[in-house]
Parts: structure tokens; sequence; C-alpha cells
């Protein structure tokens, strides 16, 4: 009994009330309650933060106010039903993914969880909702994201198996070519040097095109070996194997390409080379196909503790939307490959008239496991500004 007087006595209702007040103006959720109606009895400040409608706006009209017209009449309906007891509810005590509207029209993604309470007058609703906008734009930036990669690894699947093709191809006409010319004049020695009218100088110079033809063919199997993986890269670092794709980029495009090394003798380590060298080596192509430039130069630069590689053409030019695209895979690589090196690429295009990928990389990215730098990245160096 006493209890009862308790809960019932003036005080603790109006320190329930309070407790309800602070909770609900303090929400960093919208919290919305309506009649068995549907019409607005209570408003909290996130509320009109999240739709626009001032307190004393939003009081007395109907819920409907708040979504965007297509889910109104579905509204109606529930509600009616809930009210006659035809339907339990179905919106009761789950949390759903809606749109709302806001007072200026614009429609955004909502989280909403409903809840019931019966009073003598019938029941009244709770809605607490959640304005889920940087959610839902950052789940749409991953899944693109996440489907750019699939294209990206599918694009180099296919790009590892045509490399294969031509691996194949190479091997298979170029050093086979040789080879079988070779067993044809092993053959006819054979049966020359059995023969009782051999003559020396005939054996001689079959021998001296023999010669001619295993020479031919190391020099295949060097190339078809380096353009797998050029050997320059580890014998003699990233400037010397940039300056031989330079020259060969030059002789087969008929594009002037220079290399301007200016990191001061800093060392580069291995993964970071090789990454630099394949982005070099998608951005010349790309010169060749696309930029009908005269000239490319291929800079490497330190700059405030970075390596900095700037690929830069007097071409056509690439536009920001292009560089951005989901469709450009190679430049997607390009993107990729200096994230996985920490660091980050972008494009400038000239007014007059070219463009330059700059892909820029921390040096810090060779340091030990144990995050301590190498001994080089504490020099000071003189003149430097760093
Ligand atoms: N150096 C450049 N000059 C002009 N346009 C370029 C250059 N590099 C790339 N582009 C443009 O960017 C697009 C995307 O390049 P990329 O992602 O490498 O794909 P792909 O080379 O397969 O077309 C190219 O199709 C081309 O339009
Ligand atoms: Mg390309």
């Amino acid at each position: 009994m006493s209890d009862m007087s308790k809960t019932h006595s003036p005080d603790a209702l109006r320190e329930s009330e309070a407790r309800f007040r602070s909770v609900f103006e303090s929400a960093t959720d919208a919290i919305v309650l309506a009649d068995g109606h549907g019409t607005i009895t209570s408003w909290n400040r996130r509320a009109q933060a999240i739709f626009g409608y001032e307190e004393r706006e939003a009081l007395g009209k109907p819920l409907t106010i708040l979504m965007p017209p297509r889910h109104r009449i579905r509204h109606g309906d529930g509600l009616a039903r809930y009210r006659d007891g035809s339907s339990e509810g179905p919106v009761i005590g789950r949390t759903l993914e809606l749109e709302g509207i806001r007072k200026d029209g614009t429609e955004f993604p909502i989280e909403l969880s409903v809840a019931v309470w019966q009073t003598a007058a019938g029941p009244h609703f709770s809605g607490i909702i959640r304005d889920i906008t940087q959610r839902k734009r950052a789940e749409e930036e991953l899944m693109s994201s996440y489907e750019q990669l699939r294209a990206l690894s599918m694009r180099l699947e296919t790009v590892r198996e045509n490399e294969r093709g031509s691996v194949a191809h190479a091997v298979q006409e170029e050093l086979g070519q040789a080879l079988s010319a070779l067993r044809i004049d092993i053959d006819w020695l054979g049966k020359r040097i059995a023969s009782p009218h051999v003559r020396p100088d005939e054996l001689k110079q079959r021998l001296v095109a023999m010669s001619g033809l295993v020479d031919t063919a190391i020099a295949r199997a060097r190339r078809i070996a380096s353009d797998l993986r050029p050997g320059v890269l580890d014998e003699l670092g990233l400037v010397p194997a940039l300056e031989w794709q330079a020259r060969h980029f030059q002789e087969r495009n008929l594009i002037r390409c220079r290399v301007a090394d200016e990191t001061r003798g800093t060392t580069i380590d291995r993964a970071t080379s090789a990454h630099l060298f394949r982005i070099t080596e998608e951005c010349l192509a790309n010169v060749a196909r696309h930029s009908g430039a005269h000239v490319v130069d291929v800079l490497l630069r330190r700059e405030n503790g970075r390596i900095v590689l700037e690929v830069k053409d007097d071409g056509s030019g690439i536009s920001q939307r292009v560089f951005q695209s989901p469709s450009s895979l190679g430049l997607l690589g390009v993107r990729e490959r200096s994230r996985l090196m920490g660091g980050e690429a972008r494009i400038e295009t000239r007014p007059s008239g070219g463009a330059s990928v700059i892909v820029s990389v921390p040096i810090a990215a060779g340091t030990t496991s144990a995050g301590k730098p190498r001994a080089e990245e504490h020099v000071q160096e003189p003149g430097g500004s760093e």
C-alpha cells in the first residue's frame, strides 16, 4: 500500500516526468510519440534537428508529414488494422530501415524502432528515429570500392593470363624455332661426319652458323626473362631499371622518354621499387596508347620525407573524372599500388596541355618491422628542405 501511494504521489510523478524529459531531450536520436490515430504528441530536440520542424509545428500533426508520400497509405492502413485489433502491428518491436522526409522536402534514410503502450484512451506509440545518411553513404562507398577491387582483380587475372599466353608464344616461336633449326643442323652434322666425303671447310661453315643460332637463342631467352621480371631492378635498383624501361619505351613507341633522378641517393626498398616500376610501366603504356605525346618525363624525387614519382607527358591530358572512374582499371591499379605502399596517387593536368600522374609514398615504408626508421631518415641533409 505504501508503495502504491509512493508511486502515485505528486512528488513521484514529477520526479518521473523530469526523468523522462531529461532522457527524452538529451537523446541523440529523434524520439517522436504519437497517439493511436498517428497524431504527434511529443517531439524532442533531436527530432527538430533531423526533420526541421519545431516542436510547436509538429505537435498535433499526423506522423505522415515525416514520410515520403509513397509510404503514407500503408502507414494509415497499418494503424487502422492495429486499432481495430485485426493486426498485431508488424513494425512494433522491430528495427526497420526506411526513408524519412524533411520539412524542406528532402528524403533521407532512417532507422526506426517503434514501441507501443496502452493508456485509458487507447494505444500510444513511440518511435526512435536515427538519421543514417552517413552510414548509408559509407556503406555505398565500401560497396563501390569493393566492386572496383573486384573488377581490378578480374582485370589483373586477364592481364596475367594474356601475359602467360604471350610468354608461351615467345618461348614457342622464338626459342622453339632456334632450337629446331639447331636440331636440323646437328642431324646434318652427324650424317656429314660419318660420310667419306666430309669437307672440313663445309663443317666449319655450318658450325659458325650454329653458333650464331645459339647466340640468338640466348639473347631471346634473356629478353623473355627480362620481360617477365627485369633483372636490372634487382641487380641495379630502381633508377637504372627506369632508365632501361625508358629506353625500351622510346625505341618501341618513338616518343622521347627521359628519366631524372633527384632522390639524392635515397635507398628505396625492393617492394617499393617493384611497385614504382610497375606504376611507371602502366603510365608509359597509357602515354603510348592515349596521350598523343611527343615527350614523356619520368621524374623521381625526394620531397618532405617522401619519394615522389611523376610521369609527365605533353599530350592531351587526363580529366579528374576519368582518373576517378571505376572503369579506369589501369589507373585504379596505380592508385591501389600507391595505397599498398601507404602513399597516394593523383593527377595534374596542365593548362598548356599534358598530364602528370604523381605518386607519393613515405620513405618510412621501408622501415623495419620494429617501426624504427632506417639510419638515413635521421640524416639532416645539407641544404635539404626537409
Ligand atoms: N597519359 C594520358 N593522356 C591522356 N589520357 C590518358 C592518359 N592516361 C590515361 N588516359 C585516359 O584514361 C583512361 C583510363 O586509363 P586506364 O585506367 O589505364 O585504362 P585503359 O588504358 O585500359 O583505357 C584511358 O582510357 C584514357 O582515356
Ligand atoms: Mg591503361
